[in-house]
């Protein structure tokens, strides 16, 4: 085992929480500040404030030992000698981050800064920040010789994210000196020299002690601008297998051989192409808006992030005239929605195309009744419960005397649904499904009339299919 590294993460959300257990996992003194009481004190007790699969057996395993909470921060980085900063940067007006959260917290930090600390962002940021904080240390007084600033982004998918920590594809590092970027290959050295792996009790995955972890020393701009990259390449992926998908649609082609055939060249690869009604989540969104503005602001117009956005918004478009089209009026329609999540696996409903497509059914007329096996509390902050607005937990009360049902979140749960069942809970057997989580063929020998994304419609086989209209 290396030597432990004593580490103040800053910030307990998502990102923070995740690298917190992590880094203790990985054998390191780990103090998690944030500045909400009750969080901490939640933390302090065990209780996991998100749901996320292996987190609240890692935090039982190194809490009070690893790693500790506290609302000190500056007590916190006296004691350490890396400073995680991972804090919020939620999107701003203009699409640009709002980055005054990480500029409060370095303003703190300066005044605890006595000796040298590495300060590492790990929050989604702009490419220069690393220079902003530079500077707010400087003007707050802090001798340059006490501190290097270094990007070390985070890759973390929501619902995997422990996993993806401790076995990622890549560590990026982007050190502007020997000093600082010798630190944290120190901190992530379990994981790129293999120790963690041959540890008994270590978390599988795809690293292993033959196979380590592999990290990569950039500039810190360069790091910044690969996090970046990195979101903006995956939604440009989601958003161009979803224009072929519509194009697909108007030839009789089938999408998911399509995706099954580009992803097969390995210059591509098979993976974010899955076409469905648009991605959503806390990232992407985000992440493509604060890149396209980090362009302009350099004088550059990247106009095909502007069309990423355009094509996942129109998706949800698609995807709600599919469900207007399959039902001909939507007022006083009953309709099963299931999933309330932006994807499978999470509570999270940020920016959740699931949320957006409900909210236009209810505001249409019909009524919908919602299931989600995780996200209903959040949903109901969002979309308050009424007359037409049921949530249930109940997957086949959700379809009882539904005139369709609606697939929006990818839940394993809803790839295995008995559809037997589910045919004689619902009034009319019809499935749209946004996420294409069945073969039309099986759906329509099951009896149902299937509508999915990039792919022919199927038909119950009593009805026939109908004429096509243009609505
Ligand atoms: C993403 C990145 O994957 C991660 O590296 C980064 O750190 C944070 O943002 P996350 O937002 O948790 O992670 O979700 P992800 O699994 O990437 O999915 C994002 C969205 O794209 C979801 O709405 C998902 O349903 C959608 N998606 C994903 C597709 O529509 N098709 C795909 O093929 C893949």
């Amino acid at each position: 085992m290396s030597t432990p590294v004593s580490i103040c993460v800053i910030g307990s959300g998502y990102v923070g929480l995740v690298a917190a257990v992590c880094f203790a996992e990985m054998g390191h003194q780990v103090i998690c500040v944030d500045n909400d009481k009750t969080k901490v004190e939640t933390l302090r007790s065990g209780g996991v404030p998100i749901y996320e699969e292996h987190l609240p057996e890692l935090l039982g395993k190194h809490l009070g030992r690893g790693v500790e909470f506290t609302t000190d921060l500056a007590g916190a980085v006296e004691k350490c000698a890396a400073i995680f900063i991972a804090v919020g940067t939620p999107q701003g007006d203009t699409g640009a981050a709002d980055l005054s959260y990480v500029e409060a917290v370095v303003s703190e930090i300066a005044r605890s800064v006595t000796d040298y600390k590495v300060i590492v962002e790990k929050s989604t940021v702009p490419v220069y920040t690393n220079e902003w904080v530079r500077r707010v240390l400087n003007r707050h007084g802090v001798d340059a010789a006490h501190f290097d600033v270094v990007s070390n982004p985070e890759f973390l998918r929501e619902g995997t994210a422990i996993i993806d920590f401790l076995h990622p594809d890549r560590i990026v590092v982007g050190a502007g000196t020997e000093r600082a970027a010798q630190l944290l290959q120190r901190i992530y050295a379990p994981l790129t020299s293999g120790t963690y792996y041959d540890q008994s009790g270590a978390l599988p995955g795809v690293c292993s002690a033959a196979q380590p972890a592999r990290i990569l020393v950039t500039s810190a701009q360069s790091a910044e601008i690969i996090k970046h990259a990195s979101n903006a390449f995956l939604a440009l992926k989601i958003s161009f297998i979803n224009a072929v998908a519509n194009l697909a649609e108007t030839v009789d082609a089938d999408i998911e051989d399509i995706a099954a055939g580009i992803g097969l060249d390995s210059r591509i690869g098979p993976k974010f192409l899955r076409a469905g009604i648009g991605y959503g989540g806390s990232c992407f969104p985000k992440d493509v808006a604060a890149f396209h503005y980090v362009a302009q602001q350099q004088g550059l117009n990247f106009q095909l992030l502007e069309e990423v956005r355009r094509i996942n918004d129109a998706q949800r478009d698609v995807f709600f005239n599919k469900v207007r089209s399959s039902l001909w009026t939507l007022r006083g329609k009953r309709i099963a929605a299931l999933g309330l999540a932006f994807k499978g696996d999470t509570d999270d409903i940020r920016e959740s195309p699931a949320i957006d497509t409900i909210k236009r059914l209810v505001e249409a007329g019909a009524t919908v009744v919602a299931h989600d096996p995780a996200a209903i509390d959040r949903a109901k902050a969002v979309l308050p419960p009424s007359d037409k607005l049921i949530y249930s937990s109940d997957l086949y009360e959700t379809a009882q005397n539904a005139d369709a049902l609606l697939i929006l979140t990818d839940w394993k749960e809803y790839s295995k649904l008995d559809l037997p069942r589910l045919n004689r809970a619902l009034r009319f057997p019809i499935i749209i499904d946004g996420r294409n989580l069945y073969k039309p063929e099986e759906m329509s020998d099951q009896g149902f009339t299937y509508v999915s994304i990039g792919r022919p419609a199927t038909y119950n086989a009593q009805q026939g299919k109908p004429k096509k209209l243009v609505l």
